[in-house]
């Protein structure tokens, strides 16, 4: 029972340091917003990181003076571990995930009237009055500092009054869904503003270079055109500099779950959600979450997507696929007819997009290894490891074994005396048990 109590905790502590997890937060009410000005809402000194922001709420900013009310073009920023400019700054309405296109309430209108039909909200964002209540649980990591700010929409020029909540753990693993992510992994937003686009023209969502790894978090588009067959683009993904794109779906409705140019109109789920709609004007605006449903690059990556489609074969970058192709189909492949939506108009469009995506240096994963193996070598003499155990236990920490490097990353100055002596054993229990060896052998 012991021994059990003791591995789980050794293995935890290393992944969560619970004792060094701590709430941090601050709530502002009636804080003045004067116009054109940038006000700070919260300042965070991170004394055990990596510190997460978990939680972010704006009831409203109301305008004063006659200032028409556009909390939704209010602006949230977040200056990440002393940035000069903010990393991730965002409109009221894009922190609830909903498209530009989207107004603030009158005082006329009922939840039922509203043209994003809100109130909704998911476990990561919502939208629940009509004078904002935006939140969002999207984490913020950072290392050293953080400062968040708040500005009031362009429209005012005068004084507003806003309201303002923000929580965070120091000592927080930052998750998304199954992942644990590096502690150098940090919030990245690429924005793509109102472009105008012909009909089959590509156009790049999001570019991470070489020697960047992360992971999507959330792809956001606001799109109209003359008709919807812009809705027939497929979105493609080229990690690690791949020359062909992988395919991440087979239309842009599919893309955001949904399909038939959006037959059911406006949805919102934790996966995916449509939250705007106008039939007659081919507007539309949504999202897709990729917290459940993870996209990984290790070496950059692009996010590549399309106004209008055409559709043969295995597919390439101007084609999506209506097959499965092996690579000697692929390497053979010829390009059959070209299936093209009925055209109505020109079918220009204009997207403007968001793409949220974690993101650290390549070498931080293997930074993790370096850490392992400094722990090792202390180990070795503190512990007085045998060469056998040090030997299997390098080349497992160097494969990227998750096992043995938790139980390697303990604070280097943590392990000495009786502490080293223990992880010591599990390490052997460990090393013996993927070996499927007997404790006797190492
Ligand atoms: C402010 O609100 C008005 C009326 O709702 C709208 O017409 C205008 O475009 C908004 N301005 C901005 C900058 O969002
Ligand atoms: C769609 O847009 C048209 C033109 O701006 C507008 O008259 C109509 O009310 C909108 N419909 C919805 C459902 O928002």
């Amino acid at each position: 029972m012991a021994r059990v109590l003791l591995l789980c905790c050794v293995s935890v502590a290393a992944a969560v340091p619970l004792s060094k997890q701590k709430t941090f937060g601050h709530s502002i009410k009636n804080g003045v917003l004067p116009a054109n000005t940038e006000v700070t809402t919260f300042e965070h000194s991170c004394s055990a990181p990596p510190c997460v922001v978990t939680h972010v709420n704006v009831p409203s900013i109301y305008p004063k003076g006659g200032d028409v009310w556009n909390w939704t073009q209010g602006v949230v920023s977040f200056y990440v571990d002393g940035e000069k400019e903010p990393s991730i700054s965002l409109t009221l309405l894009e922190l609830a995930g909903e498209g530009h296109w989207n107004e603030a309430g009158t005082n006329e209108q009922s939840g039922d009237h509203m043209a994003d039909g809100s109130p909704w909200g998911t476990g990561l964002m919502g939208r629940t009055a009509k004078s904002g209540a935006v939140y969002s649980t999207l984490r913020v990591p950072f290392g050293s500092s953080l400062r968040t700010a708040i500005r009031a929409p362009p429209s005012s020029t005068q004084d507003s009054v806003f309201w303002f909540v923000l929580r965070g753990l120091e000592g927080h693993v930052v998750r998304l869904g199954d992942l644990e992510l590096p502690s150098a992994a940090r919030l990245r937003l690429y924005r793509l503003p109102p472009t105008t686009l012909p009909q089959f023209q590509l156009i790049d969502l999001a570019k991470a270079p070489s020697g960047t790894s992360g992971a999507l978090v959330r792809v956001h588009l606001d799109a109209k055109s003359d008709s919807f067959g812009f809705l027939e683009a497929c979105m493609r993904f080229y990690p690690d500099g791949a020359k062909e794109p992988m395919f991440l779906s087979s239309g842009a409705e599919d893309y955001f779950l949904s399909a038939s140019y959006f037959d059911e109109g406006m949805f919102k789920t934790s996966q995916a959600g449509l939250t705007y709609f106008n039939r007659s004007t081919n507007t539309i605006a949504a999202y897709k979450i990729h917290i459940e449903d993870p996209i990984l690059y290790t070496d950059g990556m692009r996010i590549q997507f399309r106004n209008c489609e055409q559709t043969a074969g295995c597919g390439d970058e101007s084609h999506c696929p209506n097959q499965f192709c092996t690579a000697t189909q692929k390497a053979l492949q010829v390009q059959q007819a070209v299936e093209q939506p009925s055209v109505k108009g020109a079918n220009i469009a204009e997207y403007s997009t968001l793409v949220l995506a974690y993101e650290w240096p390549k070498a931080a994963a293997t930074g993790e290894r370096g850490d392992a193996l400094s722990n090792l070598q202390r180990l070795v003499s503190e512990a007085d490891l045998s060469q056998d155990l040090e030997d299997a236990a390098t080349d497992l920490v160097l494969d990227g074994d998750a096992g043995a490097i938790a139980l390697l990353s303990l604070p280097h100055h943590e392990l000495a005396g009786p502490l080293a002596a223990r992880v010591a054993r599990q390490l052997r229990r460990y090393v013996a048990g993927v070996q499927g060896a007997t404790l006797t052998q190492i």
